[in-house]
């Protein structure tokens, strides 16, 4: 008998399998697909490889601006992929290497529960004290006419073929303009794409700040990509995608269609049924120790539709093992970042002005363009970020913190620590920060 059985190793699975065996738990893991899951395979990491080439080549075509001449800048798109190929083995290879060192046993196939102690691989079947479901999340395929058929013939792709695809696509449909579709509308606009994207609601980017996400879009229109905002899909042929808006029906032509209008956690065919597992909404739901209804099976990542992001699912990870071990431990969601990778990136934490009246909390809001960081200056001609603060008006405590601007992605946890530590605009404002930073935007954004 196992003391843990994970399925799935994907960020939540192998983090859960190494802090458990650091720990002195005998541990299983069960991966059907590959070791890193969506993360390191096809999500996070090879898409973060893509966008940097996209950085070096939009560099390259604008360096007169910093005074450095380059002449005939050009994308090599299968160079670009064989590098991102190597960092996916290469990391890959180090998650293999981390489960080897901690003894975790990998089992490769598919793993489906068939009882409170019990999960079946094919025939054989494998005894644990304990549970942990990872299974993580799939692209939400929806029902709109010739999505199907363009799945099947490749006119139609979701993020995990669009990494690998050979050759870039003269017109690019993006349908969704969450942060799939602008990391890889950023991209393929970079590597040559005539890119449209489609997006049902008025704005871009979700839940983001929509003052940064207007930003976003001025940017990304600039760089020539079309946006067809409050649009719906209503067809995809073999070379167009058909859409309506306010009643009237118009269609963008497409060599490539991506999909991208949401994931869904994988609830099937993984044996919840034969237990009892409670979902909600095709989630796996869980209680702040990442427990399910039945004691000795948790679940942690995306499976649970928390937040679906591989961060969170370290996190969810590490508290379910904690609370294995007894050890007091629980989740909070209030300060988990989140970071659009495009140029400029975009990051945020905490509450927005939005979300912040939705919970009738009173805020103050304070918003300061990037440019008061003499290193933005230095690094961007023409910048036009922003750094936004949240406040709380009666605690004077940070709820928020919104940038657009590059180094956001890496500037973003400081401002979660903020908020993580419930510390006072007057506590932030005696921090010192390095100077010159972009960072020094936040302290800027306070004293303004
Ligand atoms: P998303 O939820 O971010 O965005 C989907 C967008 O599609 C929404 O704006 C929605 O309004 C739109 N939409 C839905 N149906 C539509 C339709 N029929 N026509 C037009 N627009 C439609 O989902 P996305 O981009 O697929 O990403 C999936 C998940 O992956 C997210 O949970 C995200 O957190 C995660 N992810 C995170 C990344 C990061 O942290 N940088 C990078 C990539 C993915």
């Amino acid at each position: 008998m196992y003391d843990l059985i994970i399925l799935g190793a994907g960020p939540a699975g192998y983090l859960a399998a190494e802090r458990a065996a650091q720990a002195g738990l005998d541990v299983l893991i069960i991966e059907k697909r590959f070791i890193g899951g969506v993360c390191l395979n096809e999500g996070c990491i090879p898409s973060k490889a893509l966008l940097h080439s996209a950085k070096v080549l939009d560099y390259a075509k604008h360096s007169a601006q910093y005074g450095v001449t380059v002449q005939n800048a050009s994308i090599d798109h299968s160079a670009v992929i064989e590098r991102k190929n190597k960092i996916v083995k290469m990391l890959t290879a180090g998650i293999k290497g981390k489960m080897r060192t901690n003894k975790v046993t990998v089992i490769d196939g598919e793993g489906v529960i068939t009882g409170k102690n019990t999960v079946a691989v094919g025939d054989a079947k494998y005894q644990g004290r304990r549970i942990l479901i990872c299974t993580g999340s799939q692209p939400i395929i929806p029902p709109i006419k010739g999505v199907a058929e363009g799945l099947k013939n490749g006119t139609v792709v979701t993020n995990r073929e669009l990494l690998d695809i050979k050759e870039i696509p003269d017109k690019l449909v993006v349908i969704g303009g969450g942060v799939i579709g602008l990391e890889m509308a950023s991209y393929f606009n970079s590597a040559g794409s005539n890119v449209t994207v489609i997006e049902m609601l008025p704005h871009i980017a979700g839940q983001t700040d929509k003052e940064v996400s207007a930003i976003l879009l001025k940017n990304y229109a600039d760089k020539g990509i079309e946006f067809k905002l409050g649009c719906k899909v209503v067809e995809v042929t073999d070379n167009a995608v058909i859409y309506e808006s306010e009643g009237k029906s118009d269609m963008a032509h497409a060599d490539k269609v991506l999909l991208s209008i949401g994931r869904k956690p994988v609830v099937d065919g993984i044996g919840l049924e034969a237990i009892g597992v409670y979902c909600e909404n095709g989630a796996i739901v869980t209680d702040k120790t990442m427990r399910t209804n039945i004691a000795n099976v948790y679940a942690a990542g995306d499976v649970n539709g928390k937040s679906m992001l591989a961060h969170t699912a370290y996190r969810e990870a590490e508290v379910a093992v904690n609370n294995m071990l007894g050890k007091k431990d629980i989740m909070r969601y209030n300060a988990v970042a989140s970071v659009i990778y495009t140029s400029p990136e975009v990051a945020s934490v905490g509450e927005t002005e939005e979300t912040a009246a939705g919970k009738g909390l009173e805020v103050e809001v304070i918003t300061q363009p990037m440019m008061f960081s003499g290193r933005y200056v230095a690094e961007n001609v023409r910048g036009d970020g922003i750094c936004k603060i949240v406040i709380d008006k009666k605690l004077k405590n940070i709820l928020g913190v919104h940038m657009i601007g590059n180094y956001a992605s890496e500037i973003i946890y400081g401002a979660a620590l903020m908020i993580e530590m419930q510390m006072r605009v007057e506590d932030v404002k005696e921090l010192i920060f390095p100077h010159p930073t972009v960072c020094e935007i936040i302290r800027e954004t306070l004293f303004k």
